[in-house]
């Protein structure tokens, strides 16, 4: 691992919190609940993360967050995952949670939202680390299932800062959801969609269009339409990209035909983040590591993206400041341009 990288202060912006369930917390809080796994032990678990495309995937990450049933349950997912991203030196981080792959098991969304938020809470207080909280509806569902979550959201508003949309995006396009996306749009919610992930470039017009968001989680698709990408690099739409979750998945087929440094040339604000990283092989140092190592990135060009991920973040103005300074600090310590 490069000391660039491994220094480099950084803001994740696309992260699903069950997609950091590792095998052994998968098996320990199966232990805890008495739930019994299909799978014998941890690396026949790990074994099955060999997926196809990104359905396959989703069986087995569905699967997976079976285990979790209680606040405390959130609460320790939550915390694992932040002490990881803090020992990776991410300063600010925007998480996605799925709240209907629970509440459709009986587990209720108070236990969900408070596990989760207290974590949160807990790595502000101990270590200045900021965060967001963005609730998906999954889009295999239906719009009246996402009204109906919504609306059981309500009472806890304040600590949700934004909407997303994940899962199949096969067949689930963005305008299935144009009027519950106007409806939170209404309630104030900050709006964001997976488009373009295994979905044509159409739908991530239409997630500007339609679902009016003002980040697109993925948008690699964007690559093969020009003028779509002249328009996200005029309007400075952010692409919170996954590179190694785009390569375990078959987006690409290998990290050398990875369009981000395309994106990038492009004037595109892509940024750097990890999906669901234990199921994809690695957390944000690694996504990083793995556009140098594998699409020959330069430090400037991950110093950029860095800026980027400053840039499309949720922080106020002053708090960006802070976190640009040091960014430019740690590039001028390792003598890099960008
Ligand atoms: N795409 C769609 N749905 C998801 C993903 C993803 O990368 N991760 C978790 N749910
Ligand atoms: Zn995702």
């Amino acid at each position: 691992m490069s000391a660039f990288i491994n220094e480099l202060p950084k803001v994740e912006l696309h992260l699903h919190i069950e997609g950091t369930l590792e095998p052994e917390m998968v098996f320990a809080l199966a232990r805890r609940n008495g739930i019994t796994l299909d799978y014998a032990d941890e690396s026949a678990l790990r074994a099955a993360y060999d997926f196809q495309d990104l359905q396959s995937f989703l069986d087995v990450y569905y699967q997976g967050m079976q285990v979790l049933l209680t606040e405390q349950d959130f609460f320790d997912m939550t915390w694992a995952y932040l002490s990881r991203a803090h020992g990776e030196r991410v300063r600010h981080t925007e998480i996605f949670f799925d709240p209907q792959a629970h509440t459709d098991r009986g587990v209720p969304l108070a236990a969900v939202v408070g596990g989760i938020h207290r974590a949160l809470e807990q790595a502000r207080q101990q270590w200045g680390m900021s965060s967001r909280l963005i609730m998906s509806f999954l889009r295999h569902l239906s719009e009246e299932a996402a009204f109906e979550i919504l609306h059981h959201a309500e009472p806890f508003r304040h600590k949700l800062a934004g909407i997303g949309l994940d899962s199949s995006e096969k067949g689930n396009p963005p305008a299935k959801f144009a009027r519950v996306y106007a409806a939170a749009r209404e309630q104030g919610f900050r709006l964001v969609a997976h488009a373009g992930e295994e979905g044509p470039a159409r739908n991530i017009r239409d997630a500007l269009d339609l679902l009016q968001v003002e980040r697109i989680d993925h948008g690699v698709a964007a690559v093969q339409d020009g003028k779509l990408m002249q328009r996200l690099a005029r309007e400075r739409i952010p692409l919170t990209v996954c590179p190694l979750s785009n390569l375990k998945l078959k987006v690409v087929d290998t990290m050398a035909g990875h369009p981000m440094l395309t994106l990038l040339r492009a004037g595109l604000c892509v940024t750097v983040n990890s999906d669901d990283p234990a199921y994809f092989g690695g957390y944000m140092n690694a996504n990083y590591q793995a556009l140098q190592d594998g699409l020959g990135a330069t430090d400037g060009e991950l110093l950029q993206m860095a800026l980027n991920s400053v840039e499309a973040c949720w922080l106020s103005p002053e708090e960006k400041a802070v976190l640009v300074r040091d960014v430019r600090a740690h590039g001028e310590a390792f003598g890099v341009k960008h």
